[in-house]
């Protein structure tokens, strides 16, 4: 294996740090933080770039730890940052972000928040973990589809912990764990079938379901409690992975969007899950709720039952757009794209907030937006996911005046809070 030794400049979106070999080819260094003298061994080369992963740091960044979690030592590949400071992790997360605006964004001079600091332990309450052929549960070792059998894990929740370490799931090959923090609820989604799922002791609450029974008819969820709401969660239904997250991404979506201008104002939650924006920021709006999940939009039917609100089952890019006041939009990681900007930006609403949970994504929907008659005004993060690269960045574009020319509007309109 190719030994060399690099200085590192800058960090990539996936987390890895950036440097230049001999000849001026970029090389992205896994396990390492920009600012750094490290030697590492090559993993992939190719004409325009390497992968390399670090043996040796000679001469650290400030922002490098001893990595809390010892399964990390391991090979434990279920957090890549485990080696860079909190605080630390949460600015280079707003540099990768920042970078995404401007380069594939076009925004000139984006100013990015880092957002609020949330716990780094114990805050996970859902979990995706492969199964071992010994049955037992654990995270792939990273690049790779090893298991790691970890035997504690520092990002589970409380209620989820013993379960990680010490349940077995024979016959399957993958395992959900969810709770509800402040109801206590417990779920285990086992896949392909919980046939000869073994809980440990003191596990008897834990509702155990196979995705076998749910495509038979089953039905299984918990609730959790967040900004003072009660939520189902179906088995199947996407939830934001942990509470307090859930409630900073909605003070930031909440701040974005500003109060309601007028009474019945009409908000558009565009993969709206079970309900989390229209249900927590509904209350003197009209909100309608597009979803594609059937389960979820079960969810956000019973969630959102006392609001008004409408909830349709069907994809963004297949509604026929009706006119808005301000859109909130959570799409997955492939993010928007040019079909679903067209239809929010024929809503001629005059705010979109989009929640991002990846840069590069959100760099090509901040240039459609854009291209779409909108400019960018603010960006904060929320780190649902600390000791990962992994970004979750709320974004605000508000509506032109005149929507003939994409001009550089953004500058001067960075709030940057
Ligand atoms: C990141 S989740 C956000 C859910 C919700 N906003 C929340 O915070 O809990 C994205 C949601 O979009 C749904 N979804 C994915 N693609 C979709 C599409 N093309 N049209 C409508 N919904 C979609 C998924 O089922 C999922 O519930």
């Amino acid at each position: 294996m190719t030994v060399v030794e690099l200085e590192t400049t800058g960090v990539a979106a996936g987390g890895e740090a950036v440097a230049r070999d001999g000849t001026g080819r970029v090389v992205f260094v896994a396990g390492a933080l920009p600012g750094e003298r490290v030697t590492a061994a090559l993993t992939e080369e190719r004409s325009s770039f390497a992968k390399a992963r670090v043996v040796d740091v000679l001469e650290p960044a400030e922002g490098r730890v001893t990595p809390p979690c010892p399964q990390v030592a391991r090979g434990c590949g279920g957090c890549g940052w485990q080696h860079i400071e909190p605080g630390t992790q949460r600015s280079l997360k707003a540099s990768i972000v920042g970078d995404a605006l401007r380069r594939q964004g076009g925004v000139p001079e984006p100013v990015v928040d880092p957002g609020p600091a949330l716990p780094v332990s114990g805050f996970r309450t859902t979990l995706r973990l492969a199964v071992a052929g010994s049955g037992g549960a654990g995270y792939r070792r990273a690049r790779s589809h090893q298991v790691v059998d970890v035997d504690e894990c520092v990002i589970a929740h409380p209620l989820l912990r013993q379960m990680v370490t010490d349940a077995t799931f024979a016959g399957a090959t993958e395992v959900t764990l969810r709770c509800g923090a402040r109801s206590g609820d417990r779920l285990a989604l086992v896949d392909p079938t919980s046939a000869r799922t073994v809980l440990p002791e003191g596990h008897d609450d834990v509702l155990v379901v196979g995705t076998d029974e749910l495509r038979a008819g089953r039905r299984a969820w918990i609730h959790e409690s967040l900004a003072g709401r009660r939520w189902r969660i179906s088995a199947r239904s996407f939830f934001q992975a942990r509470p307090d997250g859930a409630e900073a991404l909605v003070d930031a979506v909440g701040e974005a969007l500003g109060p309601p201008r007028a009474a019945g104002e009409r908000l558009l939650d565009a993969y709206g899950g079970v309900g989390l924006f229209g249900g927590c920021l509904g209350a003197g709006r009209r909100t309608t709720l597009l979803e594609r999940s059937a389960s979820s939009v079960a969810d956000a039917r019973h969630n959102l039952a006392d609001l008004d609100a409408r909830v349709l089952r069907l994809d963004v890019e297949r509604w026929r757009p009706a006119p808005m006041d301000v859109v909130v939009a959570d799409p997955a990681r492939t993010g928007l794209g040019r079909a679903a900007v067209g239809v929010l930006a024929a809503t001629r609403a005059r705010r979109i907030v989009l929640v991002s949970c990846d840069p590069a994504s959100l760099g090509r929907d901040a240039a459609l937006l854009r291209g779409a008659g909108y400019h960018w005004t603010s960006t904060r993060l929320v780190d649902l996911f600390p000791h990962t690269p992994h970004v979750e960045a709320v974004s605000s574009f508000d509506r032109r005046a005149s929507t003939g020319v994409d001009g550089n509007e953004e500058d001067g309109h960075g709030r940057g809070r």
